[in-house]
């Protein structure tokens, strides 16, 4: 889709529609002139009352050159925010393009230019990539009317970098194998001037990452261990590593996953397609932090070369792991991202994964769970989070949730029982991070939208981008 910024009086904008945003509490905006009448008729007969997500149209508008005026919901002024105002671009670009609209004009009337066109470029995605004739009639054209260039060139960037991270979760595990997404990163890396590295089989063992490895040796894919790296201009003291799980298909190992709703464990690269998402988008912006993504990325499989329950690995760190559960195998690949990223000299570190299915019965599809060893690096990450409108909760890391990692016959065991599953994972991980100041996110509730909502197609969500994108920025 082709994105612009203009500046232009209401009545001269071309477009096949123009939107506006209306609040429920509000008296009918200026702009519409003489079509406030209308716009009143059809609040108190109850057809459009401007809750946030609703529509109206009205073809041919009188006074105007756009072909049809769309008036969108924003809800109430007050707590109007860029937050709800790319989810009302979002709604009124869903609901207008199945309606035939191409061309798609929106009056920002001093809004965030940045908040629309990232709305626009989000709502205009559907999952359909596979289809051979397909229903969803993607915008040829969104034109955000007033607001700076600064932020509609860092909405547009952030849009289409999140939609890139989308793109890669949508795919298939048959499409997109651990080499696969090495190559689209590579690809990716050389079109936006970042370096890229991919370390292989045989470097990984050279190296003794057992744990990454362990995972690997069910699958006839080969695992990749993706590098990406953005040196700004010139050199920062500080250096933030961004880690993210890529696991292309989770069947669960020897210790397998239901057949009911398996197909699902093709998102389970969602952590590390983040990373290499906000990358994208940090090569283009060019703060000025030293940044580097890292993506273990493997296919979790089951055969005759397998892991087995009470293997034990040694990991790049020197721990070695009794696994329990083969399904445990997020933590595992990991743990030897982690270490290899400090020796790469990271000073920060976040990483994010699909980890547990326990944060989803914690927290549902809305909050990311967020843990951490350091406060003021969560502060850092849960301010990011908010200024892009992605939800986070803080989550507990006491002592003594350890305990439950404990194993007799090594280090540590890579499972700690059924209750608080998302914190004893969290507390694998940290066992191997130091002190590091680390974040550690389970978006295993928030990468995937199960249904269709106005603003945002069902499938792969991109959350976590634009955060990290926003902490990079805002070092
Ligand atoms: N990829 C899964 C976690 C997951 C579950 C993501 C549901 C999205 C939706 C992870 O590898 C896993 O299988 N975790 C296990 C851990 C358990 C064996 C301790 C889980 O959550 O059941
Ligand atoms: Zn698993
Ligand atoms: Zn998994």
């Amino acid at each position: 889709m082709e994105t612009k910024l203009i500046n232009q009086p209401f009545e001269q904008v071309q477009a096949d529609a123009l939107v506006l945003v209306v609040y429920e509490d509000q008296a009918a905006p200026t702009e519409i002139g003489q079509l406030s009448a209308w716009l009143e008729e059809m609040k108190s007969s109850g057809e459009f009352s401007g809750k946030a997500g609703e529509l109206l149209v009205r073809h041919e508008p009188a006074g105007l050159t756009a072909r049809r005026l769309a008036l969108v919901g924003g809800g109430k002024k007050e707590s109007f925010d860029s937050a709800g105002l790319r989810k009302a671009a979002g709604s009124a670009v869903r609901a207008l393009k199945q309606k035939g609209v191409k061309k798609l004009a929106f009056w920002l009337a001093g809004g965030d230019a940045g908040a629309a066109v990232e709305g626009a470029i989000l709502g205009n995605f559907d999952p359909d990539e596979h289809k051979t004739s397909s229903d969803a009639k993607p915008l040829e054209s969104f034109i955000a009317v007033g607001g700076t260039a600064e932020a509609f060139e860092r909405g547009r960037i952030l849009g289409e970098s999140q939609n890139f991270t989308r793109e890669l979760v949508n795919q298939p595990a048959n499409l997109l194998a651990p080499l696969t997404l090495a190559a689209k990163a590579e690809a990716m890396a050389k079109e936006f001037g970042l370096e890229c590295e991919i370390l292989d089989q045989d470097r990984m063992r050279q190296l003794g990452m057992g744990a990454l490895l362990g995972v690997a040796q069910g699958s006839a894919e080969p695992p990749a261990l993706i590098i990406l790296r953005y040196k700004p201009a010139s050199p920062s003291k500080d250096h933030l590593g961004l880690v993210g799980k890529g696991v292309t298909f989770d069947t669960g190992g020897v210790s397998i996953k239901p057949a009911d709703g398996m197909e699902k464990m093709k998102y389970d690269m969602a952590g590390g397609a983040a990373m290499i998402g906000a990358i994208r988008a940090i090569a283009q912006l060019k703060p000025a932090l030293t940044v580097t993504a890292f993506i273990p990325a493997v296919e979790n499989m089951v055969g005759s070369r397998a892991q087995r329950p009470g293997d034990i690995v040694k990991s790049l760190g020197g721990k070695t792991i009794e696994v329990l559960n083969t399904d445990a195998e997020g933590r595992l690949i990991l743990i030897d991202a982690l270490t290899y990223a400090q020796r790469e000299g990271c000073t920060h570190l976040v990483d994010a994964a699909t980890l547990t299915g326990a944060i989803v019965v914690a927290l549902g599809y809305v909050n990311i769970g967020a843990f951490t060893n350091n406060d003021s690096m969560l502060q850092r990450v849960m301010t990011a989070a908010k200024a892009e409108g992605e939800k986070m909760w803080h989550m507990p890391l006491d002592d003594e949730y350890k305990e439950l990692l404990k194993s007799p016959f090594a280090d540590l065991a890579n499972i700690g029982g059924r209750w608080g599953g998302s914190i004893s994972a969290a507390w694998f991980l940290r066992e191997f991070v130091g002190e590091t100041p680390w974040v550690h996110l389970d978006i295993a509730g928030t990468a995937w939208n199960e249904e269709t909502k106005p603003f945002i197609a069902k499938g792969p969500t991109g959350v976590g981008v634009r955060t990290f994108v926003r902490l990079a920025t805002e070092w």
